[in-house]
């Protein structure tokens, strides 16, 4: 069950650090730390995130045992579970936008990283972390995202509760987790349902390089299903850069 332990601090440097250092302790399949403030938060590619207070700064330590080509579905599974949490709580239709970008009004709201470990063929230990922009001002982001992110309080007003949020991802992921651990297919019917990227026409940056198709989906390890005129792709890593008809409702 996700969410015990449950670690909550003031302020950290980031959360992953905590998550890294109890994961060394032996800490438990599930444990979870919250932080109300991040000074170095960190996204995907080595960028910097923004983690004033207000935020749902939150890492899970997870120790799944699956296949290592299954790893995309740690990321899918808490892209799903925050959409899901955000939702609930707003009432607004929270979208995913491959890989792990959870959007609302085709903005950024927030964001997932994973890191993993393999050993002996298997995916043994892993941190799941997400950052969810709730009680959050643009202006406490950094000018540049201010018109591409987006918080809750900015879309709908008003100020919501983060204990309540992260009890309700963590709800969630726990109704996931059979799916990441088996056959994938509640994971991808639940991505289905709020994929931003469906039947879109993409332009993606892949291992350096420009590519454009249309998207169709994911599949059951999270790679990103493309068509173009070079037949169909598999991608199972890179960045959506652009689609042609905008992002979400
Ligand atoms: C992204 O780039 O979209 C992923 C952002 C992940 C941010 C979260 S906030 C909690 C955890 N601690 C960090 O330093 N980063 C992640």
């Amino acid at each position: 069950m996700f969410g015990q332990p449950l670690a909550h601090l003031t302020e950290i440097t980031s959360t992953i650090d905590y998550a890294r250092q109890w994961l060394r302790e032996g800490a438990p399949h599930g444990a979870v730390v919250i932080a109300e403030a991040q000074s170095a938060g960190r996204g995907r590619l080595g960028r910097h995130w923004a983690s004033p207070k207000g935020g749902l700064w939150l890492s899970l330590i997870a120790r799944p045992g699956i296949d290592p080509a299954k790893a995309g579905r740690l990321g899918m599974a808490m892209a799903i579970a925050s959409a899901e949490a955000i939702s609930a709580a707003s009432g607004c239709e929270a979208l995913l936008k491959w890989p792990n970008d959870v959007m609302l009004e085709g903005k950024k709201v927030g964001g997932v990283l994973v890191e993993a470990v393999i050993a002996d063929e298997h995916l043994t230990e892993a941190i799941l972390s997400v950052g969810i922009n709730v009680n959050v001002c643009l202006t406490e982001l950094p000018e540049e995202l201010r018109t591409t992110a987006t918080s809750l309080l900015e879309e709908t007003g008003r100020t919501y509760d983060l204990d309540a949020i992260a009890g309700r991802l963590l709800q969630s992921l726990d109704g996931l987790w059979p799916s990441v651990t088996g056959d994938g297919a509640a994971l991808i019917a639940a991505w289905r349902r709020r994929d931003a990227l469906a039947d879109k026409e993409v332009t993606l940056k892949v291992a350096g390089k420009d590519l454009s198709g249309r998207a169709f989906g994911i599949d059951e390890f999270g790679r990103l299903r493309l068509s173009n005129a070079g037949g169909e792709q598999i991608l199972p890593a890179g960045e959506v850069q652009g689609l042609r008809d905008g992002l979400g409702s």
